[in-house]
This record gives structure tokens, C-alpha cells and sequence, in this order.
């Protein structure tokens, strides 16, 4: 299990406003601890579009197990905000005892979850992050997104001045994730930080290949069509990655280390790690999805009555050819 790092910044870490229910228990939703039922957990994940995801899903899944004394009820919202919504609101019908959620963009969120507040029904968000006001949620647990960006960045000013290619111009595509979510707006914002200090680096252009290798491959062929000189291609995630490699090699190019285009990628799946081992990826920035252990955590310390952190992130790495091999026998996902 990675480090839990608890962010204990400005504000951030006090729990408050939403309280574990007590006394207005609708009757054979008791806690675990007081008389051996379970607690009835409500969760909607954005979709599958992404290996990632799917590891995500799992980890909560593994995590709130029967044996552990959840009851687990999961929706699929298959990429709509829309069917997230209305699996929040049979969640806060049915008077689960907590509501779990992935938002797939940041906006539109308010009034779903005032809803949940005023049934008095704790929302934990995962993964990704919803622009509404702190006290609509108890916590949060997630990766730090801006600084995957920022270490894109960073690795890449060090492998030019490595080849000696600092004050070189380097033209840059951008494959984005979902358009809106938290991912690739911070994902972004972290990159382009740092870029905007480079003024040989050029932002070409940025896409979004929606976090899916069709998609991904669909605007890299667009990219390549369009602009006849590229060096580097931050995918922000790996499946667009994959589409992105595919078209690349069909253009007749190479990727990698030594290759025509330098490859950032992001989240470190098992599949891309193999293709960083090879050369044909130069880094990936990782996004670690075992969230589902964290849950469980908060749901416990709620369920105590214990406060809560506003944040919880999860630790991460950045992983080129050169510390790979180590950490591939022990990829799951
Ligand atoms: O929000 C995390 C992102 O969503 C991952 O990087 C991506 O693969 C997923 O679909």
C-alpha cells in the first residue's frame, strides 16, 4: 500500500458541518461497531474508460467487502454526468449511509449534493475533484493532479539539458483527458506552468482524446497531419497514450528514448510501464488509483466520530527507463 500523506494546509483540515447520523438511523442501517450490520455504502464511478479506472473501481471494490461490513451499491455512469447525478439521488433515497463519488467534470455539482447535506448523508469524493464549497463534503482522496503536471515539466527541462537542447525549440502537443475534469485541468495547468517559463517551448496544440486510445489515436493522426515537426507529445494519460504510439509508428515515426518524438505519459499502468522499459515511452508520471483502502480509513473514522482531514492524497511516482524494472513484477493494474 502507498503512503497516505495527509495535507494539513491552510483550512483544509478540519472536518466539520457533516457529521456521522446517531439518531435518526432509519431502522437496519446500525453501524457495523454497534450491532454487527453493515454499513451501506452508495457509489458512483464516471465510467471505464481507462485502465486506470478500471484499477480504481477494484480497489474500492476490494476495499468495502462484505467481510469488512459494507454493503457496497456501485453505479456505472458510462462517462454522463447526468447518470451520476440520478445514482446520487437513488443513493440519497434509498438513506445509504455514506455516498462515494467520482465527479467527471468539476462544475455542476451544487444541488445534488445540498440534497445529500440536507438528508444528512456524508459525501466522500474520489479521485477527482467537484468545484462546490468544502462543507458539501466530508473529505476527499485523490492524487495531487497539478504536480503530475509540474513533473512532466520538470522531467522533461532535464532530459533537454541532458541533450543539451535547453535553449533548442521544442514543439509540443497536448493529448488532454476529459474536458472540464479535475485530471486534465489541473494536469494541464501543472504543465503549462512550468512551460510558460521556457519561451523556446511551443504548445502546438491541445486536444482532447477523452482519456480512451481510439480517441487518442484519432487526434495524434490529426496532430500529425497538421504539424509537420513535433518533439514531444504529453498524453495525459496512458490509453490515449497507446493510440497515440500507434499513430505515430503508422506515420512512419519513432518514439522514445533515442526516437523522432519524446513520449509523457501519465497514471503508470502496468502495460505502459512495459513500453517505458522498452524505450518507447520516455516517462510516466504516475496517477495511483488504489483509493479503496483510503475509503475505508475515512469511513472508519466517521463512523467513530473522529475528525477528518479536508484532503488525503496518495503518494506517487515518476517512472522512466531507468527505475522501472524494480517496480514491474509488483503492477497489478
Ligand atoms: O482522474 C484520473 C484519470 O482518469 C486517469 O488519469 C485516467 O486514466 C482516468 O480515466
Amino acid at each position: 500500500m502507498a503512503t497516505l500523506l495527509l495535507l494539513t494546509q491552510g483550512g483544509c483540515g478540519v472536518f466539520r458541518d457533516i457529521v456521522p447520523r446517531e439518531t435518526d438511523e432509519p431502522e437496519g442501517h446500525a453501524r457495523i461497531q454497534d450491532n454487527g450490520e453493515l454499513i451501506i455504502v452508495g457509489f458512483s464511478q464516471i465510467g471505464s474508460e481507462s485502465i486506470w479506472r478500471t484499477a480504481n473501481t477494484a480497489s474500492v471494490e476490494r476495499a468495502l467487502t462484505k467481510e469488512k461490513g459494507y454493503f457496497l451499491i456501485s453505479d456505472n455512469a458510462r462517462q454522463k454526468q447526468e447518470n451520476q447525478i440520478k445514482a446520487i439521488r437513488s443513493y440519497i433515497s434509498q438513506r445509504v449511509d455514506y455516498i462515494v463519488f467520482s465527479p467527471i467534470t468539476e462544475d455542476g455539482w451544487d444541488t445534488v449534493l445540498e440534497e445529500a447535506r440536507d438528508a444528512g448523508i456524508p459525501v466522500i469524493l474520489m479521485d477527482r475533484m467537484a468545484n462546490v464549497d468544502e462543507s458539501l463534503y466530508a473529505t476527499r482522496i485523490c492524487t495531487d493532479v497539478t504536480k503530475e503536471g509540474e513533473k512532466a515539466a520538470r522531467w522533461l527541462e532535464g532530459d533537454l539539458k541532458e541533450k543539451n537542447r535547453l535553449h533548442d525549440d521544442i514543439n509540443i502537443v497536448v493529448l488532454q483527458g476529459t474536458l472540464g475534469s479535475s485530471s486534465e485541468l489541473e494536469r494541464t495547468a501543472g504543465f503549462e506552468s512550468i512551460a510558460a517559463q521556457h519561451g523556446n517551448w511551443h504548445i502546438l496544440d491541445r486536444q482532447t482524446g477523452d482519456f480512451t486510445t481510439a480517441k487518442g489515436k484519432e487526434v495524434m493522426e490529426q496532430f500529425l497531419k497538421t504539424y509537420a515537426d513535433i518533439d514531444v507529445v504529453v498524453s495525459q494519460n496512458d490509453d490515449m497514450t497507446f493510440g497515440a504510439i500507434e499513430a505515430i509508428e503508422e506515420a512512419g515515426l519513432t518514439t522514445g528514448v533515442g526516437g523522432d518524438i519524446i513520449i509523457i505519459s501519465f497514471d503508470a499502468v502496468r502495460d505502459a510501464l512495459k513500453l517505458v522499459q522498452a524505450g518507447k515511452i520516455n516517462v510516466d508520471i504516475e496517477c495511483n488509483p488504489e483509493q479503496g483502502e483510503y475509503l475505508d480509513m475515512v469511513i472508519q473514522k466517521l463512523e467513530r466520530g473522529e475528525p477528518l482531514e479536508k484532503v488525503y492524497m496518495v503518494e506517487e511516482m515518476v517512472f522512466t527507463q531507468r527505475n522501472v524494472s524494480g517496480y514491474l513484477e509488483s503492477r497489478t493494474y
